[in-house]
């Protein structure tokens, strides 16, 4: 598949101003600065669409992108933004857990994990979050680009070792680099995929 038209649609603080549930919708979330708006704007092939910076906690509101009439993409804020004051916190995650557990037409969940570190406990219990919710979701390892060839594989066979720790089956996960544009043809085939069951 490809994305063809790709349009932001509203910013929204809170879950019930997200536009109607009406078509299906694929999420992105992770730690700030993982690279979510980047991943986005690759997979769309604009690179203004969802806006990008190097400071981490850009992205705030849940942001809705029409693709192609069809389906909704949305950029969520980053969870664990070390900077943000303790009171913000509480709200960010307020906002991304009720939208999380109350989005009927939430199809997936991208959870994004930097490829350059290690298993971090803030994801895996996110990760595990989820599974209690019943939120189905993959994963995408981002910034391949940064990774020398021999730590790519084994950084994601360490990946795949500590999620055995907790899950029976592992997810799907996406490698991806929004530098290099790597990982777009799979990520959008698996959403076609979805969008046709
Ligand atoms: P918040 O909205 O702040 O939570 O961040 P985000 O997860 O949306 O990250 P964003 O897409 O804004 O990217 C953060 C920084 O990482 C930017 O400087 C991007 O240019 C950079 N970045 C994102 N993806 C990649 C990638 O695949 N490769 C490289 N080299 N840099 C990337
Ligand atoms: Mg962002």
């Amino acid at each position: 598949m490809r994305i063809t038209k790709a349009a932001f649609l509203t910013s929204s603080s809170k879950p019930n101003q997200c536009p109607d549930a009406d078509r299906p919708e694929y999420a992105f979330i992770g730690r700030s600065n993982v690279g979510k708006s980047s991943l986005i704007n690759m997979l769309c092939n604009n690179s203004t669409l969802a806006k990008t910076s190097s400071t981490p906690g850009k992205t705030q509101l849940i942001n809705h992108f029409t693709i192609d009439n069809q389906w909704y993409l949305v950029d969520l804020p980053g969870y664990g933004y070390a900077k943000a004051s303790k009171t913000q916190r509480k709200e960010f995650k307020l906002l991304i857990d009720n939208y999380l557990r109350h989005r009927s037409n939430l199809m997936c969940l991208f959870i994004l994990v930097d490829s350059r570190h290690k298993p971090q406990k803030v994801d895996l219990e996110f990760m595990h979050q989820m599974g209690v919710w019943g939120i189905p979701f993959v994963i995408v390892f981002t910034k391949m680009d940064k990774l020398k060839a021999s730590e790519k594989e084994s950084n994601i066979e360490n990946y795949k070792k500590a999620l055995l720790e907790d899950w029976e089956e592992l997810p799907e996960i996406f490698v991806t680099s929004a530098e290099k544009a790597e990982g777009r043809d799979e990520i959008l085939n698996f959403i076609e995929q979805v969008n046709e069951q």
